[in-house]
């Protein structure tokens, strides 16, 4: 062996001189670990190219993720958009991790009863649904400033490059589309600009029409030239009131210009070898999540089989494992679901008991009323109302292992459906979150209370839920659009990746949920069907096929070993998962 200490002075220096080279001309001189295959997982192809052309391009995962995010909002308009608002969950490739609450809120004019008619009945109109008073005042805008300045390394006028040509070229209309804009077709109709812009002669455009936006295209344009203030302030903001007042809407320029992105703790979840970072309030998710882990932490699903209620050994009639198993999750899903109703909303304006939810004893007490062979009925779990595949998501992993998950919406298919003419931004409906009526639900069937009352100023609870996961073996990026079941869907993603599967087999896994009301298992078609649905029947659960496979998971999984990357797109969209490989 050569003692190194004796090599010459100019053989021990090239290694060192190389390495400053590179470094120098990566652009960065502190220490990296280029061990990661980048990757971007997101719900529509042309987003995932630009965001690895962004990648490509010297951008870090901080700037690919709000260059996908601003295309998806131009090509899938009836998911996200400047109109609207969302949740990033951050990570460096230090290990900070920082959630950018980007939720919309309530205009300052908003009030408690303001969908309700003279008699206090919800409006017919479903004020809350359709039209400008659906729409809360928009975070996205302002989240890609925040996100670009702050963690960044291109400007925003290279990183909304892509999605400024998408809105000039145009974008061509797909199944998908059609679908949803089918859903949506009568409120687009009513509005003019949105019956220009998203239907033909008031119908849905055919597959393959081209659909440009110019006026978003401007809009976007004044955001990349000026930031924030290219929207919340100035020109665009002044257009945007106009547009807004004239079709009756509430908002106003202060609103606008008052606007802020909050930067927040994550939820962080430890479970077994498994850390999980996900959304705090105003999400339910990381919340909702930390109960389910925290119950199964207390009270493990074997010490239930154990009892033999559940066991299939001693007992020819008992359920089998499957259903012992989903019976026990569903009985997970209804209590975290049921304290989401009761307790959750906006931390900023109601105190949200976050400590006693995730209090360990409470969590022991929680899980043990869990009956192993029989469904708790969700009005006997304590506490009443008397007082009180739109949305999309990606997710992100550069060379340095920086990573983002989030999950942005306007809320139901083309938000509220008012497009303002002038800007191009499409209004989303996020306003439909408020709980409207103590114990009356929502779009998604959710119900809530005083905590979740409209006030001016106030963001609505959300159920999304992006997330980051750190395993003894692997990581990963995960999130979905999907409503109140967001939250339901990352949490069995997380159950299977825990259990090893691929990246592929956790988005495409069929699905099933609980919310605590209606007190129903919904479950995809062709899921619990057979025994496994008999045996839940038979224990007491009521099933219900929500006729249509929801969901569009966008999925990153890192393995620490061998340092592969595997990325997966739900089959249920039209999204596109590509990993970079050969760097
Ligand atoms: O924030 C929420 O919980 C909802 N506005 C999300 C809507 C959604 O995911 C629609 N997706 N299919």
């Amino acid at each position: 062996m050569p003692n190194r200490a004796h090599r010459p002075a100019r053989l021990r220096l090239w290694p060192v001189v190389v390495l400053l080279v590179l470094a120098i001309l990566s652009g960065c001189a502190s220490t990296r670990s280029p061990n990661f295959q980048p990757a971007v997982a997101s719900a529509h192809p042309l987003a995932t190219e630009v965001g690895l052309d962004t990648l490509a391009n010297g951008g870090n995962a901080f700037d690919a993720a709000v260059a996908t995010a601003a295309v998806l909002g131009v090509v899938e308009p009836y998911s996200a958009g400047i109109g609207g608002g969302g949740f990033w969950l951050l990570q460096s490739s230090d290990g900070r991790t920082v959630f950018v609450d980007a939720r919309e809120k309530a205009p300052s004019q908003a009030h408690a009863t303001m969908y309700l008619d003279a008699n206090g009945d919800v409006h017919p109109d479903k004020l809350s649904v359709n039209g400008p008073l659906a729409a809360g005042i928009p975070g996205q805008a302002a989240a890609f400033a925040h996100i670009s300045n702050h963690y960044g390394r291109l400007p925003l006028s290279t990183t909304l490059g892509g999605a400024i040509a998408a809105a000039n070229d145009g974008f061509a209309v797909d199944e998908h589309y059609r679908t949803l804009a089918q859903w949506r077709r009568a409120v687009l109709a009513r509005y003019p600009a949105a019956r220009r812009v998203y239907l033909r002669n008031g119908e849905v455009p055919e597959t393959g029409t081209v659909l440009r936006q110019p006026a978003l295209a401007g809009t976007l344009t004044e955001l990349a030239n000026h930031g924030f203030d290219g929207f919340y302030r100035g020109q665009v903001a002044t257009r945007l009131i106009e547009d807004v007042t004239a079709a009756g809407g509430l908002w106003t320029e202060d609103d606008l210009a008052a606007y802020r992105v909050i930067e927040r703790t994550p939820i962080t979840i430890d479970y077994g070898p498994y850390r999980i970072w996900s959304a705090p309030p105003p999400s339910s998710g990381g919340i909702a999540m930390a109960q389910m882990f925290g119950m199964m932490t207390a009270r493990p699903l074997t010490t239930l089989t154990n009892t033999g209620l559940l066991s299939n050994d001693n007992q020819p009639e008992s359920p089998s494992a499957g259903t012992a198993r989903l019976h026990y999750l569903t009985e997970l899903m209804r209590r975290a679901y049921h304290d989401r109703a009761l307790y959750l909303g906006d931390p900023d304006f109601t105190d949200v008991p976050v400590s006693r939810l995730l209090d360990a004893s409470y969590l022991t007490r929680q899980a043990g009323t869990i009956r192993s062979a029989r469904a708790t009925p969700s009005d006997a779990l304590e506490g009443d109302f008397s007082a009180g595949t739109h949305t999309t998501h990606l997710s992100v992993l550069d060379q340095d292992g920086n990573r983002v998950s989030a999950t942005l919406s306007i809320n139901l298919p083309f938000g509220s459906g008012f497009l303002s003419a002038q800007t191009g931004v499409l209004l989303n409906n996020e306003m439909d979150d408020f709980s409207i009526k103590p114990g009356t639900p929502n779009a998604y069937g959710l119900v809530g209370g005083e905590a979740n009352k409209v006030e001016p100023g106030k963001r609505p609870l959300s159920s999304m839920s992006p997330t980051l996961m750190q395993g003894p073996e692997r990581s990963a990026i995960i999130g979905t659009p999907g409503g109140s079941r967001i939250i339901t869907m990352v949490y069995l993603g997380l159950l299977d990746l825990m259990s090893g599967e691929s990246a592929a087999n956790v988005v495409s896994a069929p699905r099933f949920h609980h919310q605590y009301l209606p007190d129903v298992i919904q479950h995809e078609p062709g899921f619990l069907e057979g025994e496994l649905g008999d045996e839940l029947t038979k224990l007491g659960h009521s099933l219900t096929d929500v006729g249509r496979a929801y969901g569009n998971m966008q999925l990153i999984v890192i393995d620490h070993q061998t340092g592969q990357t595997e990325a997966a797109s739900d089959p249920r969209g039209i999204g596109r998962a590509t990993v970079v490989t050969g760097q």
